[in-house]
């Protein structure tokens, strides 16, 4: 309870913004001043008039939120806190293949690494990837890394031809198919809800696939009362506050995003009061990865 005091006391004084991603532990949900997904943090984040900000989520996240607001302070409780999934994408490869395949629109999902944002025509994120690339008039595309959530795009608009990047999420990934069969079968009642960076088995199993934002609204506005839940199992703790009366299981305990655990009220504390763990990002850099992040945020 002190720590907590502490960091509201801190956040006051120096007025900054806490953001917090859905897959953040509940004490650090509980302390933010928003909580969201990728595509609401990146938008906040450039909004709200506050000028320092503190992005407890994962590395990507934090450069999203820089890029689009170069002269905010931009902290991260541990710097260490990366995305394996971002990583799986070497700027110099990509260069490489936009020279092979010159007329190929690379789409980047917001999990990447500013430098390859720096590379990307348009960026997406798992709530407006779809409705983007449907509007988009172009037809050939690279999608890139999520392999999952470009196979899962692919699906439901096959005239467009969509080269995947082998990318994957770790996390999302460790989940099987027959975790959520057993689950399925001892819960006959329950519906799905599962995160478009799931492998196709257990994307075929689903009632709902969103982003985290989505399966919450899903869930607040469904008449069911148990659902399965198949991604990180932060998003346990919104669910269970906004719904008191419905039944979670979460499909698998594998579902723990350890870069997303690397945060703690320790660190948030300490982060805030030293305002050490700065994003920092060379200019061009920033003026580049702009660009399809800006792409985005005005077609969503
Ligand atoms: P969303 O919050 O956009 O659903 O993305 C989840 C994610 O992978 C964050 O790492
Ligand atoms: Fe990256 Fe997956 Fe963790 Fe999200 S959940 S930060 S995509 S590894």
């Amino acid at each position: 309870m002190e720590l907590i005091e502490q960091i509201l006391k801190l956040k006051k004084e120096k007025n900054a913004l806490i953001l917090a991603h859905y897959y953040q532990i509940p004490e650090i949900q509980d302390v933010a001043d928003f909580v969201g997904d990728s595509l609401a943090l990146a938008k906040i984040g450039a909004s709200d008039a506050r000028d320092l900000i503190v992005l407890c989520g994962v590395r990507f996240m934090g450069e999203t939120a820089k890029i689009l607001s170069k002269n905010k302070k931009v902290l991260l409780p541990s710097l260490d806190a990366g995305c394996p999934m971002a990583d799986m994408v070497d700027a110099k490869d990509l260069q490489k293949y936009k020279q092979a395949n010159p007329n190929r629109t690379i789409v980047s999902y917001v999990n990447t690494t500013a430098e390859v944002k720096t590379l990307t025509d348009i960026c997406v994120t798992s709530s407006n990837a779809l409705k983007i690339m449907e509007k988009l008039e172009d037809t050939q595309f690279l999608f890139l890394p999520d392999r999952n959530l470009g196979t899962y795009i692919q699906s439901q608009m096959p005239e467009k031809d969509i080269e995947l990047w082998p990318g994957f999420c770790l996390t999302h990934q460790r989940l099987r198919r027959e975790d959520v069969v057993e689950l399925m079968d001892a819960n006959p009642s329950a519906q799905v809800l599962a995160h478009p960076e799931c492998n196709q088995g257990v994307l075929g199993l689903a009632d709902y696939i969103g982003s985290t934002k989505g399966i919450l609204d899903y869930a607040k506005n469904s008449q069911h009362k148990e659902f399965i839940i198949a991604t990180e199992d932060g998003i346990m703790h919104p669910l269970s506050e906004d719904n008191p009366n419905k039944k979670f299981i979460l499909a698998s305990p594998r579902l723990v995003c350890m870069n997303m655990k690397k945060n703690s009220l320790q660190g948030l504390y300490r982060c805030l009061l030293e305002e050490t763990n700065e994003i920092l990002l060379d200019e061009q850099t920033i003026e580049l990865a702009k660009k399809p992040l800006d792409r985005m945020l005005a077609m969503s």
